[in-house]
């Protein structure tokens, strides 16, 4: 039996990883969950899968939590540092990393240095910090699985290859909820009509992040940390389908991909279990049923969120960082109705602009960038004229 802490659990990621522990009790056991402010949600999970500990992002939700939990044998604590110990201090083999954003850095990374293997959803401390990570991970003889369901794929389609007879890999984008608007129709999107994803169900940043095709430029930097291999060599082909979870090409012009439904229950079930393939009871894919598939490139004028990605990954050091934290302070004041659909990009492309970039040598470098970044662009966002 494997013993797992979830980091994260009342998300999209968080749930469907529960709902794979719960079809094979026999598998798992939960040890440790973290959430950030939906205590329902937690101590139901508390009362289900009876972890030894739990934390919180704040101590009054906590001290809420203890009370309602006070008849059951679990630990409850808060803060960054309460989900850091949990990250680390528990014992077990494999750490969800699902919480969103930045705030998964510090314990994803501490999990690392306590020699916990990972599943990692939470691509943002990949962005923000790809290569200490992985160095993190060598040192401490950590595996870092990718749950992203295109990292899942490109993984899963490197298996038995060797990695210097790779071509190129290609991501693969479904292009969000926005892709057939035009320049003009973008003008006036609500959060809402962005929010409607036609084939994930996901927590609202990724899906806005979708939407710009932020979250293709954010898996470009995941991909050249996961992975290795130079941004000159990771194609992104928008494929409205998502069957086709992303490629990898060799040099013999071979290309290997890995097909499915769109269900996250898939690459997480793999990451958790690698390298079996657990019996999922879901839909099979028919592909006579699909009968046609497309794919198209990436339009980078209605669209230039992708483009940022790349250009902070030819810049280096912590302009990732800065591009990340700049995104979410943009996508939070969009989500709030404080910034249009179409002023996103702008926001994170003049925060980058006004950033020296150094390199980033220890995770303090990664925080202060983090940190910067976030002052720049709240100060951007809130300079910006409103009707
Ligand atoms: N959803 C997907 O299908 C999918 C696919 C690929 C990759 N990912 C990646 O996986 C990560 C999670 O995505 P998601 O869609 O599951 O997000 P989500 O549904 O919004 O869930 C985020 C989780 O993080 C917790 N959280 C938020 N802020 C926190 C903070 N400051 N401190 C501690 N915990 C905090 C939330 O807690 P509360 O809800 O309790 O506040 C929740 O448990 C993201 O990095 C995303 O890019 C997601």
């Amino acid at each position: 039996m494997k013993s797992i802490i979830i980091l994260g659990s009342t998300g999209s990621i968080g749930t469907n990883t529960l709902d794979i522990v719960q079809r094979f009790p026999d598998e798992f056991r939960v040890v440790g969950l973290t959430a950030g402010h939906n205590i329902d949600k937690l101590e139901e999970q508390i009362r289900r899968f009876r972890p030894t500990a739990v934390a919180v992002a704040a101590e009054s939700s906590a001290a809420q939590l203890r009370s309602r939990c006070a008849n059951l044998p679990v630990e409850i604590l808060s803060g960054e540092e309460g989900i850091t110990q949990i990250a680390t201090g528990l014992d077990a083999e494999l750490v969800i990393s699902a919480i969103v954003g930045a705030a998964g850095l510090v314990p994803t990374l501490s999990a690392i240095r306590s020699g916990k293997h990972i599943a990692l959803a939470n691509k943002e401390p990949m962005v923000m910090a790809g290569k200490l990570m992985q160095d993190e991970a060598r040192k401490y003889g950590v595996r870092i699985f990718p749950v992203d369901s295109e990292h899942s794929a490109i993984f899963q389609s490197l298996e038995g290859h060797r990695i210097e007879d790779v071509r190129r890999l290609i991501l693969t984008a479904s292009g969000g909820a926005l892709w057939t608007l035009s320049h003009e129709q973008l003008q006036d999107v609500t959060p809402e009509r962005a929010l409607q994803h036609p084939n994930w169900k996901m927590g609202s940043k990724i899906t806005i992040d979708s939407a710009t095709l932020m979250n293709k430029g954010l898996e470009v930097v995941e991909a050249r940390w996961l992975f290795d291999i130079p941004e000159s060599s990771i194609d992104v082909l928008v494929h409205r389908e998502s069957i086709i979870h992303s490629l990898v090409e060799y040099h013999d012009r071979s290309m290997i991909a890995q097909l499915g439904l769109p269900d996250m229950r898939t690459p997480i079930s793999y990451a958790m279990r690698y390298p079996a393939r657990m019996p999922l009871d879901l839909p099979s894919l028919d592909l006579t049923e699909i009968g046609r598939l497309s794919f198209c490139k990436p339009d980078h004028d209605r669209f230039p969120c992708l483009n940022l990605g790349y250009e902070s990954l030819r810049i280096g050091g912590t302009m990732p960082a800065v591009m990340n934290a700049a995104n979410e302070i943009a996508v939070e004041a969009f989500l709030n109705h404080g910034l249009r659909f179409v002023e996103i990009a702008p926001v994170i492309h003049s925060t980058m602009e006004t950033h020296t970039h150094q390199e980033i040598t220890c995770l303090d470098d990664a925080l202060e960038a983090d940190r910067w970044a976030r002052e720049k662009a709240g100060s951007l966002v809130h300079a910006l004229p409103r009707s």
